[in-house]
């Protein structure tokens, strides 16, 4: 379990170039608190500038491409997202898997694809709400994780954020138990995928994570870090969660 918290704000589709202010504010939050590693993950639109504003935090991006160039409309690849000022990539989101239909194996290239560039990458994982109620939420999960997996992994690099489906955006959050359960399984499959070096790689915790409900996340033991939606998207929300990590 690593010591230094990772807080990590995804802001989807949101954020034009008047919500950059935000960013300069959460950066004031993140310099305050240097035992965090905080960043924030705009649209890519906002890359650049947002790289720019600020140099309390990192940057990253939502997605790229498994390749590294060629007839992909309206893709950008790992070497785009670098030289915009990213350092690394969330990949493999649910609402791409779902939205993109993204399977485990394109995840897996596209990982292998920023490290190639020299980026870190955060994958995730999760399971849908029938998947939970059918008992199968740790299997589902796992595999996520091994089909996903990249080759070469290391903690230097990479970061799996366990997000499930059913609490994105919908204010509804596991019992801190059932948070425990599945970090446990997914330091254990990295075990197996990866040997010694699994005990350092992060596993951020994603979904309906908030001001209120952060400390509580953050102290589930497996838990090193969050992975924040809505609540990433000002600093008045982000702030208390880069908070409770710090005290964390
Ligand atoms: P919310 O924090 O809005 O539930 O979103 C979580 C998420 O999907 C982050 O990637």
């Amino acid at each position: 379990m690593a010591n230094r918290k990772y807080i990590v704000g995804n802001w989807k589709m949101n954020g034009l170039q008047s919500e950059l202010s935000d960013i300069s504010e959460i950066a004031s939050i993140a310099a305050a608190h240097p035992s965090v590693d905080a960043a924030i993950c705009p649209p890519v639109t906002l890359i650049a500038s947002a790289a720019s504003h600020n140099s309390a935090f990192a940057i990253g991006a939502q997605d790229c491409h498994f390749n590294e160039k060629g007839a992909h409309t309206g893709c950008v690849s790992a070497a785009m997202i670098k030289q915009a000022g990213a350092s690394f990539s969330i990949l493999g989101h649910s609402e791409r898997r779902a939205d993109q239909h993204e399977t485990d194996a394109e995840i897996k290239a596209k990982a292998e694809a920023v490290h190639a560039a020299g980026l870190g990458a955060i994958i995730c994982v999760g399971e849908t709400e029938e998947e939970r109620d059918a008992g199968k939420a740790v299997h589902v999960v796992c595999g996520q994780l091994e089909g996903s997996f990249p080759d070469k992994a290391d903690s230097s690099w990479l970061t799996i954020a366990y997000e499930p489906v059913w609490a994105i955006g919908t204010g509804r959050v596991p019992e801190a138990s059932d948070v425990e359960e599945m970090h446990a399984a997914i330091r254990n499959k990295l075990g197996k995928l990866m040997g010694e070096g699994a005990d350092a790689v992060r596993i951020l915790y994603g979904g309906s994570m908030n001001g209120g409900n952060a400390a509580e996340l953050l102290a589930v033991p497996n838990v090193d870090g969050g992975l924040v939606g809505g609540a990433s998207l000002t600093a008045e929300k982000f702030g208390p969660i880069i908070e409770a990590a710090a005290a964390a």
